[in-house]
């Protein structure tokens, strides 16, 4: 099998960027291992995949907007990547290339920081790639999940996938029906004005973002200001990373305060550029 020195891993996505890039090096570093992580903007998603075999390329993440076109190319999926439906993942090991989903485990460990989901009323903006992931994650962590979104047939269809139910549009929410609301829509990512639930949060709630550009999104202060307890998207996206790290090296658990310390680096590096 080829194999590559220091160990190459990797992102495959239609725009290069360097979160990634800073959190995974900076774990490498932290565990003293040679490995060097690089991001690929690419064009040919089939290409890409052939490539992580010919170079030897150790593990690749995927994102943006090949998250499912990649499925096909690969030799197994996990159980959980089969159900969502998506891979962002990539483990080559003994010249096998299985795919994972980490972004479910990355919600999942996010939220159970905060609190337990067996349970828990958990409300979930969104029924794209990111809400496909969270809604399996919930259902399996036990969480009785209602799922809302903009376009009604994608939020149907996703209850129906996962056995949950359908609350309708955005402005259907109803903040007394939940302990927990999760933000899985695009809505906020980088528009710092915007909240997708303007005017119905309550203070009960405890609220996480799946945006996490900018930081702190306007759906985050918000919730604060109202007494809630929010979860920033970075704290999901540590998670989803941390998941790759020990899927790449094998280590038990990634050490996910030097990650997050070039996440946040990264992230204000980004918001002091956009101001
Ligand atoms: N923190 C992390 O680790 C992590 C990981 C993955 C994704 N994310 C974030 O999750 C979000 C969704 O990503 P995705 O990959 O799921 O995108 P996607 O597949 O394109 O889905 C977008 C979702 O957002 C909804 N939406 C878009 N604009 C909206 C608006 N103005 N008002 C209400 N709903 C709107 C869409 O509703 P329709 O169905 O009506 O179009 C759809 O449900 C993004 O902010 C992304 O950055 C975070």
């Amino acid at each position: 099998m080829p194999s590559s020195i220091p160990t190459l891993c990797g992102s495959i996505m239609g725009q290069p960027i360097r979160f990634n890039v800073r959190m995974h090096n900076a774990a490498y570093a932290a565990l003293g291992l040679p490995y060097t992580f690089v991001c690929f903007g690419i064009d040919d998603p089939a290409a890409g995949v052939q490539a992580i075999r010919t170079l030897g390329i150790r593990g690749m993440n995927v994102s943006m907007p090949y998250k499912q076109a990649v499925m096909p190319y690969l030799d197994a999926l996990d159980a959980t990547a089969r159900e969502i439906g998506a891979v962002n993942t990539i483990d080559h090991r003994d010249g096998r290339l299985t795919g994972y989903n980490t972004d479910c485990v990355g919600a999942v460990r996010a939220l159970q920081e905060a609190a337990p989901l067996a349970g828990q009323r958990v409300a979930l903006l969104g029924a794209g790639g990111a809400g496909r992931a969270v809604a399996y994650g919930l259902r399996e962590a036990g969480a009785r999940v209602t799922v809302f979104n903009r376009t009604a047939e994608r939020g149907e269809a996703l209850a129906q996938d996962f056995g949950l139910a359908f609350g309708g549009a955005l402005t259907d929410f109803d903040a007394a029906a939940f302990d927990t609301v999760v933000n899985a829509t695009a809505a906020g990512f980088r528009s710092p004005d915007l909240n997708p639930l303007e005017g119905r949060l309550a203070g009960h709630l405890l609220v996480m973002d799946a945006a996490f550009l900018p930081l702190r999104t306007k759906l985050l202060r918000d919730a604060q200001a109202l007494g809630c307890r929010t979860i920033a998207g970075t704290r999901m996206m540590l998670h989803q990373a941390c998941g790759q790290v020990e899927l790449y090296t094998g280590c038990e658990h990634a050490p996910i305060e030097a990650m997050e310390a070039a996440l946040l680096d990264e992230i204000g590096r980004v918001e002091a550029d956009a101001a």
